[in-house]
């Protein structure tokens, strides 16, 4: 049988990533989380603590090595040997992914890596631009976006109790801003490919979402390639 790529891509909240997981499970595909990439790098740039520009900057990326390993808890993220994958979701890395994630070098070391990782085929991707930059040519290809009350409220149920200080209204906001500067940004931009299938996911179920995605996924596979 064929493996596909399949690409899952839209704002932050909008439920990607559980639902990426969930239907790798379901065709015994590898899930790969683009975003702890970007908020791996945005790690080593905090902890570096100085601004880095220019040359630079190219060198200090690629120096760093972001890495993906898949435990029994499911995918973990690893920066230079050590795994942060609890590290990069606070508070400090996430105000300042959008902007480290806008510099062009950054986005050429994540996006070959990306392409390195699923060259097998056999992969569900989530990000902004995997459909439109990364795997212009995937299989199926998503865009899931829900309205910006549901993604506040979800974002607030999954926060752990260090961010439990902020209302729906804050984390709103900050998503909001996320968003904008995701979409705005020069260098491959969240926009929805023009072949992607758009899922609203604000009224409807995980378990919805995943059975229609993974439905999609087998009519694709059963395509001779
Ligand atoms: O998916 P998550 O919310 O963890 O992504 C964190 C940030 O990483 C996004 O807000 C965006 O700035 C960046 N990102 C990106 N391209 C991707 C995945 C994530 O620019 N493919």
């Amino acid at each position: 049988m064929r493996t596909i790529i399949i690409a899952i891509d839209g704002p932050a909240g909008s439920g990607k990533s559980t639902t990426a997981r969930l239907v790798a499970a379901r065709l015994g595909y590898t899930y790969i989380d683009t975003g702890a990439m970007y908020r791996a790098i945005t790690l080593a740039m905090l902890e570096h603590g100085a601004p880095i520009s220019g040359d630079m900057l190219a060198e200090f990326v690629a120096g760093l090595n972001v890495e993906l390993r898949y435990a029994e808890s499911g995918q973990r993220t690893y920066l230079n040997g050590r795994d942060v994958s609890e590290r990069i979701r606070h508070a400090d890395v996430t105000s300042d992914v959008s902007r480290v994630s806008a510099i062009p070098v950054v986005r050429t070391a994540m996006v070959a890596l990306q392409q390195q990782l699923a060259r097998q085929g056999g992969v569900v991707m989530d990000g902004r631009d995997i459909g439109t930059v990364v795997f212009p040519d995937a299989e199926l290809k998503i865009f899931m976006t829900a309205s910006i009350e549901a993604r506040a409220q979800r974002r607030m149920a999954e926060l752990g109790s260090e961010q439990n200080s902020f209302s729906v209204e804050d984390i709103a906001m900050q998503l909001a801003l996320r968003d904008e500067m995701d979409s705005s940004r020069d260098t491959s931009p969240l926009t929805k490919a023009d072949d992607a299938i758009v899922i609203d996911t604000s009224g409807v179920t995980i378990e919805e979402q995943v059975e229609r995605i993974t439905a999609l996924a087998r009519e694709r596979i059963a395509i001779p390639a």
